[in-house]
């Protein structure tokens, strides 16, 4: 979980616990035990913490949330570290994310490659950083860079990271051998100078207008949320509170929101989207069934889902063909499509090239023959059992015989509209929810 060598007078630990590094409870036991054999040592003249698999960590292991987990704490390694007179780099590459980044900022400098980014995305699954990472970052980011990392969750490329404070330097070659490199340059240094917990907040302006600010915020963007206004409170306290009485609020608020139902709604689908990438059976064991390809999909209906669902195929890259019963709907439907695009474009979402490659993949039609080639059909057409039984009929006959057939009914019975085809076994419900193009949920 985390292996020690001694090289030219250097201690290197370096977290191993694949794929991205988890901070989890061995992970911090190792951590722990290798930073304490690397003071005690008297070859030893400094340290650098490193990440196996060019990865530094991606944060905690959050299937140890919501209860369970064992210490050491990151801040109790971090206190630690804090007291140590022979100085501590973070050698940084991939990512020091969550409590990855916690465990760089306690260390005394941290360096980093260009590809790298750091943050503190806890905010994204209803919680704040628990590792004293609401109190340390704003010491070397600054108040402000500080309560928009925290409470966006946003990613910060490394030469950013650099202009803000939060790395000290940025490396290019071996990771480790720059790092052997930089702690050799600051073994004279006193490392209580450089401690991001004996510095101050920098603020820019009133700390009470930056906090206000903050908040009104948050609280508009973020309607609802709780873990938000935590993230603020807890920034705050870094520049208003002593450090430990800053550190123990920091786990109070952590404490109660880790049990909240919103971050436990929010860790639930974190795990669910993972979960559908992996196609696996219920029992862990694989299927032997390979998916079948969609090349191209069929969309009937060009109204409120219909253009939804078409839009949510192209920018998935899937051609598609959108077919409506006549010109006239078919033409608004389109348009409606081209402002939605537009509106992804100006919310930086997408880019105008990407909006065009859109477009330049979707075809609209009047003639339901059209989708006689599509791998996939999706129906959106009036909520009409009978309506929908003469399509799915005329479908049938029409599309190749491999060609599955979808219908986005809210409430008939799919297997009433499936007999109307002789391909029951390829017919399926997926009800999309509105807007299609932007929930995840089908
Ligand atoms: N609106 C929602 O929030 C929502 C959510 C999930 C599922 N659904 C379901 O999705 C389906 C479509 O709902 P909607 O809200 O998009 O309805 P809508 O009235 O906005 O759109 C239906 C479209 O189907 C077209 N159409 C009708 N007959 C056709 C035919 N023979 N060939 C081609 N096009 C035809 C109509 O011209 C119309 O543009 C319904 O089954 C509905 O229950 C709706």
């Amino acid at each position: 979980m985390t292996e020690y060598s001694v090289r030219d007078g250097v201690a290197i630990i370096k977290l191993d616990n694949p794929p991205v590094n988890a901070l989890g409870s061995k992970v911090r036991s190792g951590l722990d035990k290798h930073l304490k054999q690397a003071n005690h040592d008297s070859e030893v003249t400094a340290v650098v913490i490193v990440g196996k698999g060019g990865k530094f960590c991606a944060g905690a292991d959050i299937k140890e949330f919501g209860g369970g987990a064992k210490g050491p704490w990151i801040t109790d390694i971090g206190d630690y570290c804090d007291k140590m007179r022979k100085p501590v780099v973070a050698a940084i590459e991939g990512m020091a994310l969550g409590g990855g980044l916690e465990v760089a900022l306690f260390c005394h400098y941290r360096i980093a490659v260009k590809t790298a980014r750091v943050g503190q995305p806890e905010v994204q699954i209803g919680l704040i950083p628990g590792g004293g990472g609401t109190i340390r970052l704003p010491k070397a980011a600054g108040l402000k860079n500080a309560l928009d990392i925290i409470t966006t969750g946003n990613h910060v490329p490394a030469e950013k990271a650099l202009k803000m404070g939060i790395i000290d330097q940025i490396v290019s070659g071996d990771i480790i051998e720059e790092g052997i490199k930089f702690a050799k340059s600051k073994i004279h240094i006193d490392t209580s100078i450089v401690c991001l917990r004996n510095k101050h907040v920098k603020v820019d302006g009133d700390v009470d207008k930056v906090a206000e600010a903050a908040m009104t915020k948050v609280k508009s963007k973020y309607r609802g949320a709780i873990a938000p206004i935590f993230c603020v409170r807890s920034v705050m306290n870094s520049a208003r509170l002593p450090y430990q009485r800053g550190i123990d609020l920091e786990h109070e608020y952590f404490r109660d929101l880790q049990t909240s139902s919103q971050s436990q709604a929010m860790r639930y689908a974190f795990f669910a989207e993972r979960a559908i990438t992996k196609w696996q059976l219920p029992s862990g064991g694989n299927y032997r069934t390979k998916p079948l390809p969609v090349r191209s999909a069929g969309v009937i209906g060009a109204g409120t889902m219909g253009g939804g669902i078409a839009l949510c195929l192209v920018t998935s890259g899937i051609p598609c063909i959108l077919v409506e019963q006549s010109k006239e709907f078919l033409d608004k439907g389109m348009e409606i499509i081209k402002t939605q695009l537009m509106g992804t474009v100006r919310l930086g979402k997408m880019t105008a090239d990407q909006a065009k490659q859109c477009m330049g993949i979707l075809r609209s039609s009047v003639n339901i023959d059209d989708l006689k080639d599509v791998d996939l059909v999706i129906e959106a057409v009036f909520e009409d059992l009978k309506l929908k039984r003469e399509i799915f009929e005329k479908l049938d006959r029409i599309c190749k015989p491999s060609t599955i057939l979808c219908t986005n009914t809210s409430t008939l019975d799919i297997d009433s509209i499936a007999t109307a085809t002789k391909r029951q076994d390829k017919v399926v419900g997926t009800h999309f929810f509105a807007p299609s193009y932007i929930m995840k949920l089908l």
